[in-house]
């Protein structure tokens, strides 16, 4: 039994090697898409999976949806057989499949896997002897032996079981998480290594070849676990990370030191230290998320995560804090926040990406609306904004045209696209909560 194992195994390498192997990806979002692209790029045949209809439509007709991805992009890769469907029962004919779904949180705070237990459930009918299933989605330790595996055997009508070790046949499984950071161009995605962790040797092997044909370097660990942690170790550092250079910008506030500079004259320091920068607070579908799944995780072997939580205290009152800050700078103009007219300048959650999620300025925005100011926005990235899962704006965004007519702009998100010099000239005053005016003289600039 052995030896068919370790030759499906080659087999299944050998295929890589060639670009015969076909690869499925399940979620067409920020994570997936560039994946498929990346095999693509490869020669790869792949099948992009996705529930939503839009977006199988979308990339069938050869267009993208997200701004950095050119519809060009999608293009190229339908030439070497990339397509998107619904359907799946196109499962059984990919020999890897890997899963890029969401991991919210709920109403309570907690792990949402309603993504990943869906997938799982509609995977699992279709499941073939030999294949590899990868999940990328990030998510607590546990996750792929707690939750998808059993959903895989459970609900596969041949009795297939995931294959432990170089005996045993059946699926194999392995989990390896994304580490991409959007809107950084600074590291090429291929040059970030690849952590994996495997169901056993053989699905380490596997997973490892399938990576090892579009990354530089992969890097086994002992187990999907590892993976798991590895993942949220790193999240979990900047989390903490930016939580302390944003309790100690407000401290320097009162001390009268721009943090800006200190950071600057930190990180000359050629060993022990990393520069963080300070915000308007945390946004994204990771930082302010993923820490929260170990601290539930954690619960279950009665261990408090405290630096996690103190770390989720400090970024969440940021928000808060801007908009206290603005109520200061007009004050000083002796104009009321109620009845202020305040435009806020970008959305995102960070520089130069078309992401909301999670975005400080979302709850910035409610902030200053409860406090009875008029605000308005502007973001290249979102000409409209409407409801999500935290929020309902309804608004559309205006034109920089006539500044001057704001009581105040508000910059949260420091898009390079913008004029700073231009912007500073033209408002009666910049309440600036990104350093996105560092250099720029004015006594009409308060920064926060
Ligand atoms: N966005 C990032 O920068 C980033 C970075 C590292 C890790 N991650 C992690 O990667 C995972 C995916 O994140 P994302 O940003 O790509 O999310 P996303 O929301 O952009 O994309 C997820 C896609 O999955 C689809 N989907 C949901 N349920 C499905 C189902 N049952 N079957 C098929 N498709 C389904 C959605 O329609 C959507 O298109 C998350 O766990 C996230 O934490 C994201």
């Amino acid at each position: 039994m052995a030896d068919v194992v370790t030759s499906e195994a080659s087999q299944f390498t050998q295929k890589v090697e060639n670009r015969s192997a076909r690869i499925g990806i399940i979620g067409m979002g920020y994570v997936g898409l560039p994946l498929a692209l990346l095999f693509s790029e490869e020669r790869f045949a792949v099948t992009g999976f996705d529930i939503d209809a839009k977006k199988v439509s979308s990339l069938n007709s050869g267009g993208s949806y997200i701004v950095r991805i050119p519809g060009t992009e999608i293009q190229a890769a339908q030439k070497h057989g990339f397509r998107a469907t619904s359907d799946y029962s196109e499962i059984a004919s990919v020999d890897a499949v890997i899963i890029c779904v969401p991991t919210p949180l709920n109403e309570h705070h907690e792990p949402d896997l309603s993504y990943i237990r869906d997938t799982a459930s509609a995977i699992a009918p279709h499941l073939r002897e030999g294949q590899i299933v990868i999940l990328e989605s990030t998510t607590y330790p546990g996750t792929t032996e707690e939750v998808l595996i059993p959903i895989l055997e459970e609900g596969n009508s041949r009795q297939l079981r995931v294959s432990r070790d170089a005996a045993s046949k059946g699926f194999y499984v392995a989990f390896s998480p994304e580490r991409e950071d959007p809107g950084n161009d600074t590291v090429a995605r291929r040059d970030i290594p690849k952590v994996v962790g495997g169901v056993g040797s053989r699905a380490l092997e596997m997973a490892s070849s399938v990576y090892g044909s579009i990354f530089n370097r992969t890097v086994p660990v002992s187990t999907p676990a590892a993976a798991e942690m590895t993942k949220l170790l790193e999240n979990i550092y900047r989390c903490v990370n930016i939580a302390l250079v944003n309790e100690l910008k407000q401290l320097c506030h009162r001390m009268d030191i721009d943090i800006f500079e200190v950071i600057d004259a930190a990180k000359t320091k050629p060993f022990g230290f990393q520069a963080f920068y300070p915000g308007p607070g945390l946004g994204g579908h990771c930082i302010p998320i993923d820490p929260f799944y170990l601290s539930w995780k954690a619960k279950q072997y009665d261990f408090r995560t405290k630096f996690i939580e103190l770390a989720g205290e400090v970024n969440v009152a940021m928000p808060y804090y801007v908009v206290d800050k603005t109520v200061e700078a007009l004050n000083e103009q002796s104009k009321a926040m109620k009845g202020a007219k305040i435009l806020v300048l970008g959305l995102a959650y960070k520089k130069d990406v078309d992401d909301l999620r999670e975005s400080p300025s979302l709850t910035i925005i409610e902030l200053l609306k409860d406090r009875g100011a008029v605000v308005a926005y502007n973001d290249p990235y979102f000409p409209y904004v409407g409801r999500g899962r935290h929020y309902d704006l309804e608004m559309h965004g205006v034109s920089l045209d006539n500044l001057a007519q704001y009581d105040c702009v508000l910059i949260v998100t420091d898009h390079s696209d913008y004029d700073y010099q231009r912007i500073v000239a033209d408002s009666k005053l910049v309440v600036d909560s990104r350093n996105a005016t560092k250099g720029i003289r004015s006594e009409k600039i308060v920064r926060c």
